[in-house]
């Protein structure tokens, strides 16, 4: 990260030079908001102290020090608070665009995107016997999810307070209408979804109509006997990459466009919407969403309909290219935990017996276990 060489106070803020030849301005009325030292920031949670609302909208520095051979800031101010405010030069640097986030802020810093015209990942298994609390397992599980989206365990006992204790090392199991671990196969009839029948499922994100989709997504194979039923893989983020740089326009309206989900059952009417690829503010890929089993109707108006259906196609004809899946046989024992918001998985038809259990986990608590574990 590059170094604080001079600040230069103006009338309406602070200038930083940096050694790598920028410079960079902030506000006064930011840096007193943003000060790091204790008496305006926690240094524990990192909640702020300062009250923002309280401070005077034209304050001014009164003095400004670059310290520790450019690696931090204080600031002295004129309204006689007595407060110097402090700054890591790495968080001044980050503000300034130089790295993407504040340290530490964003954990999916490097995902390894794949496809058939990039390259399928190689499936690398963690035993069981090496995921605990803290471990070296867990870690490399975890760094396996956000390079590549997923992560095979292998040798996991199959009984449900093993399962509850596998998968709550990713992050609380989230209790959702269908429980909070829960019961898949063809036998069972809890719930009329295509997920409980033997056919192929084609590959798709789950819980569109959820305002906010399960981050992760857990399955444990507990029995299998039969043919088929092969677990199915896509890397979302990789097709909607393909997409953007080869039919922009289709890009935009798929990342315009929001699309309906529902979930109906007896009792439960379940609805939301979300456009097929989530964009950030910055135009980074957040999520993609795809389910046209779940689709709910919308109607837009002719070309812009028109134009929906035509990006639409092109992304599942992307998605069920055959030469995108990386497809994965689960047997008794095996667990497969992949990003919900960033993959597609779906299922090949089977026949025989062939029970999962499996959960969810909410996005922020995974990438909390992944910060925590940096
Ligand atoms: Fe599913």
């Amino acid at each position: 990260m590059p170094r604080i060489t001079e600040a230069r106070g103006q009338a309406d803020g602070l200038v930083l030079r940096w050694d790598n030849g920028a410079e960079s301005s902030f506000p006064w009325f930011w840096l007193r908001d943003h000060g790091q030292d204790p008496e305006s920031l926690d240094p524990a949670t990192l909640q702020r102290r300062v009250d923002t609302f309280a401070l005077d909208e034209d304050i001014s520095g009164k003095e400004s020090k670059v310290l520790d051979e450019g690696r931090a800031l204080a600031v002295t101010w004129l309204d006689d608070s007595g407060v110097e405010s402090r700054y890591s030069a790495d968080f001044l640097a980050a503000m300034s665009g130089f790295s993407s986030e504040e340290p530490g802020e964003r954990p999916d810093l490097a995902p390894r995107l794949w496809s058939a015209a990039r390259k399928l990942p190689a499936i690398e298994p963690v035993p069981h016997a090496e995921i605990g609390d803290g471990s070296a397992g867990l870690r490399r599980a975890l760094q396996q999810l956000q390079r590549d989206g997923f992560v095979v365990v292998e040798g996991a006992p199959t009984d449900e307070a093993s399962a509850r204790a596998l998968f709550g090392h990713f992050g609380y199991i989230r209790e959702t209408i269908f429980g909070g671990l829960w019961s898949l196969s063809a036998e069972l009839h809890d719930h009329e979804d295509t997920a409980y029948t033997t056919q192929y499922l084609e590959p798709h994100t789950d819980s569109t109509y959820c305002h906010d989709a399960p981050g992760l997504q857990c399955f444990l194979c507990q029995e299998f006997d039969g043919k088929g039923g092969e677990s199915v893989l896509v890397d979302g983020f990789a097709l909607a990459e393909e997409l953007r740089a080869e039919q922009p326009e289709m890009f935009q309206v798929l990342s315009e466009v929001s699309v309906p989900g529902r979930y109906i059952e007896p009792g439960v009417h379940l609805r939301s919407e979300h456009p097929a690829i989530r964009i950030d503010d910055k135009g980074r890929l957040r999520q993609v969403s795809f389910n046209n089993y779940d689709r709910a109707p919308f109607l837009l108006e002719p070309a812009r309909m028109k134009a929906f259906y035509r990006a639409y196609k092109d992304l599942h004809s992307r998605i069920v290219a055959r030469d995108n899946w990386l497809t994965i046989p689960l047997g008794p024992g095996m667990a497969l935990i992949f990003d919900n918001w960033r993959l597609l998985h779906g299922r090949l038809g089977y026949s025989g017996k062939r029970v999962f259990c499996g959960c969810y986990h909410n996005h922020e608590d995974y990438e909390s276990a992944l910060r925590t574990l940096a």
